[in-house]
């Protein structure tokens, strides 16, 4: 079976894009990282790409007459890099149509609550204020909505007593590192099988 190229969308630190780096490197997930494009020039998630001799582009949303034009300028880059699924990391815009109508059902994004819980930002602390007993992480295709897309893994982990959205935040990230890697094998191994809603995971 050939690498699957991955193209990771990021703009902020990249903790999330550096598990998968890694996973990617030691061979365990049958994919390559071939792009990091971020919208954040400042973006540790840049850095992280070009210590690890990985093409990293900032494409600047300011530069563009509208976000059409701004997703093409990334499409571009994406097919120039021959990328055969992008993956968000951190990536804090909704992807729109340009981007959706040539990568459909080929993007994938992590959230850190168990989604349909607690969409859209700080989704850690929205859960720790709620008062829920258990929170997690999910790995999801992107759709046209905020976090809505269906499902592919996701990871619960418990909320204590004395957990502070900080700490929260950290029990639910080592579970991301987990299992976006993961979600992206059994894409790679070609057994994630969308089924309307449904993701379902074939032996
Ligand atoms: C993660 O919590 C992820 O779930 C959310 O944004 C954060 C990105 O963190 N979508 P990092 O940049 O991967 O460290």
């Amino acid at each position: 079976m050939s690498t699957l190229r991955l193209g990771i969308l990021a703009s902020g630190r990249g903790s999330n894009l550096q598990s998968i780096m890694d996973a990617a490197a030691a061979g365990k997930i049958g994919a390559e990282v071939v792009v990091v494009i971020s919208d954040n020039k400042d973006a540790f998630a840049l850095e992280r790409a070009r210590r690890a001799g990985i093409p990293a582009r900032y494409v600047g949303f300011g530069y563009y007459a509208s976000k059409d034009d701004y997703e093409r300028a990334i499409l571009d880059i994406l097919r120039q890099n021959k990328v055969d699924l992008v993956c968000l990391a951190g990536y804090m815009r909704l992807v729109g149509r340009v981007i959706l109508d040539a990568y459909s059902n080929r993007i994938m994004n992590i959230h850190p609550a168990l989604l349909p819980s607690f969409p859209g930002l700080h989704a850690q602390k929205q859960a720790w204020e709620y008062g829920v007993k258990y929170s997690g992480c999910t790995v999801h295709f992107v759709d046209e909505g905020m976090d809505t897309g269906p499902i592919i893994i996701q990871a619960v982990v418990p909320v204590y007593d004395d957990d502070t959205p900080d700490t929260l935040a950290t029990r639910i990230l080592e579970q991301e590192h987990k299992i976006y890697p993961e979600a992206i094998r059994l894409y790679a191994e070609g057994r994630l099988k969308i089924q309307g809603r449904k993701v379902f995971i074939t032996k």
